[in-house]
């Protein structure tokens, strides 16, 4: 194929960047009021900085650089599996004291990338627009905000070339009346920040090194700053406090949930869905007020969630009901199945296309073959249930002897009695049929009644035992 001039360069110019990224996190996040570090603090079920790593991982950068300081050694044990260089900042001396720390182990004719652990909902989009403006000067990524009341504000020369940013603490209060504001993250030629940084000095209100400083340095030296700005103020937004953090989560959940209706889902309330992790759906799905959803899940084609469902890492398949109050993790539904109300489907559970299972039943580690129903009051695990079978309300497996799990093997078309316990390992074979309140230990051929409780005796002319006379 071939491709127009523009787009060669493109490439050409986007595979020329070797990418390291550089993350700050440092910092101890004092009015968070919390001895868990700030980046370590949840939003949509996941640590703040692992948004931030997940978003450059997906730039695929050739080293990824994290600073870490305040609680350093347990915000690198949390995140034991991300592959990234920890540097440490002893001291938390300013966001440029805290990048020259990373650069000894950042290569010259890298480009960088610098990213806030706090600020966790930055778009790859976003910075890669950055990206491509950075290769041989600086590039900041700055936005417009309603109220810029703490940020650092960007100052621009009459022609709207930047000339430098200055901090809230030291702009004037005409500077303070500047929109534009400075959102933290910058990319540069690795060999520009290891020769400007060096010269940033602290002379300022807070007696902190600024990154930001490097850009009026670089500006003085006769380079232009480029500037790349985020489509939506939410890419930018750092965490300070809680009540940040429960903004952002409700604005994330917000998108997500408009997300979700996007692709076909009617919610009842939109407001009251929770995605912690991803959801991907068919169309015509219906979500009843208060579900949450937790790490990957897939709801099949006109599938229907109930009020106040917990649905984690499961495969919703078509047309399935489940009903309120359901509780399902790790678990495949086939299609047209019933769930509920006030089920437990517990890992390694795969029902079969069209199952039943009813209130107060708990299944674990089980595969229950098609149409098969387990309606009322059951504990299941650790069995492979056939076609057709009917459990009896109260059914219990026993598949612990204390020490060990075993097996319980339930054939095609099987019927169990309520209140029956069968104690594993156990195999009751295709069309067998357990009697009410039996306790079975032994195999059931195939086509047998099984039956193990005591003959009922009758006795004529009993007398309820007398009150005590005191
Ligand atoms: C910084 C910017 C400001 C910008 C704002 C955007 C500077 C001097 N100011 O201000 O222009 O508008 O972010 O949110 O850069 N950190 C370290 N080590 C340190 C200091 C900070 O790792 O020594 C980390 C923090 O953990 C945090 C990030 O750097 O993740 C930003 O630090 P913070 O103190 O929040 O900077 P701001 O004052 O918000
Ligand atoms: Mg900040």
């Amino acid at each position: 194929m071939l491709l127009p001039y523009k787009n060669v360069k493109n490439i050409m110019t986007a595979k020329k960047i070797k990418l390291e990224v550089i993350i700050l996190a440092a910092g101890e996040g004092k009015r968070m009021q919390s001895s868990l570090p700030k980046v370590l603090h949840q939003l949509a079920g996941k640590p703040l900085l692992q948004h931030v790593l997940d978003s450059s991982k997906a730039l695929a950068p050739e080293f990824t650089h994290v600073v870490i300081g305040f609680g350093g050694e347990q915000v690198r044990d949390s995140l034991q599996q991300a592959a990234v260089n920890w540097v440490e900042q002893q001291e938390q001396l300013g966001t440029g004291h805290a990048v020259m720390q990373a650069l000894p182990a950042v290569a010259d004719d890298a480009v960088v990338l610098v990213l806030y652990g706090d600020v966790p909902l930055v778009q790859a989009g976003s910075l890669q627009a950055l990206l491509q403006q950075a290769a041989h000067a600086p590039a900041l990524l700055t936005a417009r905000v309603a109220n810029p009341a703490g940020y650092g504000r960007i100052l621009r020369n009459q022609q709207g070339q930047l000339l430098a940013v200055v901090e809230q603490a030291d702009a004037t209060p005409e500077q303070q009346q500047i929109d534009e504001i400075n959102t933290g993250i910058l990319a540069a030629p690795a060999s520009l920040l290891k020769e400007l940084l060096p010269r940033v000095a602290n002379n300022n209100s807070q007696d902190e090194y600024y990154l930001p400083d490097i850009l009026a340095l670089a500006v003085e030296q006769g380079m232009a700053v480029a500037t790349a700005s985020v489509d939506s103020e939410l890419e930018i937004l750092g965490v300070n406090d809680r009540l940040q953090l429960q903004q952002l989560e409700r604005e994330y959940q917000r998108r997500q949930a408009q997300e979700l209706m996007l692709a076909g889902v009617t919610l009842a309330d939109a407001e009251r869905v929770d995605i912690r992790g991803r959801v991907r759906c068919g169309r015509d799905s219906f979500v009843d007020a208060n579900v949450l959803f937790e790490g990957e899940v897939r709801l099949g084609s006109g599938v229907s969630v109930g009020a106040n469902c917990v649905l984690i890492d499961c495969e919703i398949g078509n047309g399935v009901e489940i009903k309120p109050f359901s509780y399902l993790e790790g678990v495949v539904v086939g299609d047209d199945c019933q769930i509920g109300p006030f089920a437990r489907l517990r890992p390694e559970v795969r029902l079969e296309p069209g199952v039943r299972i009813g209130n107060f039943v708990e299944i674990k580690k089980s595969r229950i073959g098609a149409g098969s129903k387990v309606s009322h009051l059951s504990y299941v695990g650790d069995c492979e249930m056939g076609a057709g079978v009917n459990i009896g309300a109260g059914t219990i497996t026993c598949n612990y002897d204390g020490t060990n799990k075993h097996l319980t093997t339930i054939g095609n078309g099987v019927f169990i009695g309520s209140n029956s316990t069968l104690i594993a390992p156990l195999e009751i074979s295709a069309g067998g049929f357990v009697g009410a309140g039996s306790t079975i230990t032994r195999k059931v051929a195939p086509d047998q009644l099984a039956i193990s409780r005591t003959k009922q005796r009758n006795l004529d002319g009993w007398k309820r035992p007398a009150k005590k006379e005191d």
